[in-house]
């Protein structure tokens, strides 16, 4: 189902900052991205960049104490970080259901916290670190994205 498949390798923040730019520019409203790779990896640099793209009004960060971050832009951006939570189901108590159809873009970290409740249809973003500056990043997606 996910047949759109695109690879790039960043060798900085600012070229994976760069790279969600120009996947912002492909979004529409209701995409949600789930956001894979381990600490480090670039998963808030790859948001920063979309959040920038869509001149959200502040840059994404990393969620310390809430599960979710709001940003107000072209389009709204809904940033979870689920790393912290315990339970799948707590993500639904916070009213993810409506996120995903709230007509913003829905960005979540740690997805595989939250993996029974991940739409079909989410995009999927694998980031890997090659090394202290490089990072490899798969996308696999439903949706034709023109990346590449
Ligand atoms: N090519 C690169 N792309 C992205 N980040 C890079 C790159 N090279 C080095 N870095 C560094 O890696 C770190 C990435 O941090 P970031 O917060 O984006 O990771 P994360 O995947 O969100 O981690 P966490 O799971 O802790 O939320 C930053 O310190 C950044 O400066
Ligand atoms: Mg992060």
């Amino acid at each position: 189902m996910k047949d759109f498949h695109y690879r790039f390798r960043t060798h900085s923040p600012k070229e994976t900052m760069a790279l969600g730019e120009k996947l912002a520019a492909k979004l529409k409203a209701d995409r949600a991205l789930s956001l894979y790779g381990d600490l480090a990896a670039g998963k808030t640099t790859l948001s920063k960049g979309i959040c920038m793209y869509l001149n959200a009004d502040q840059p994404a960060t990393s969620p310390t104490f809430t599960l979710i971050n709001e940003y107000r832009g072209d389009l709204p951006v809904f940033h979870f970080d689920c790393y912290r939570i315990k339970h799948p189901d707590e993500i639904i108590m916070l009213g993810f259901e409506e996120y995903l159809e709230a007509g913003g873009i829905v960005l979540i970290e740690w997805p595989e916290r939250i993996a029974e409740h991940l739409p079909a249809d989410c995009i999927d973003v694998h980031m890997r670190v090659v090394n202290e500056h490089t990072r490899d990043i798969e996308i696999f997606s439903p949706f034709e994205l023109e990346l590449q």
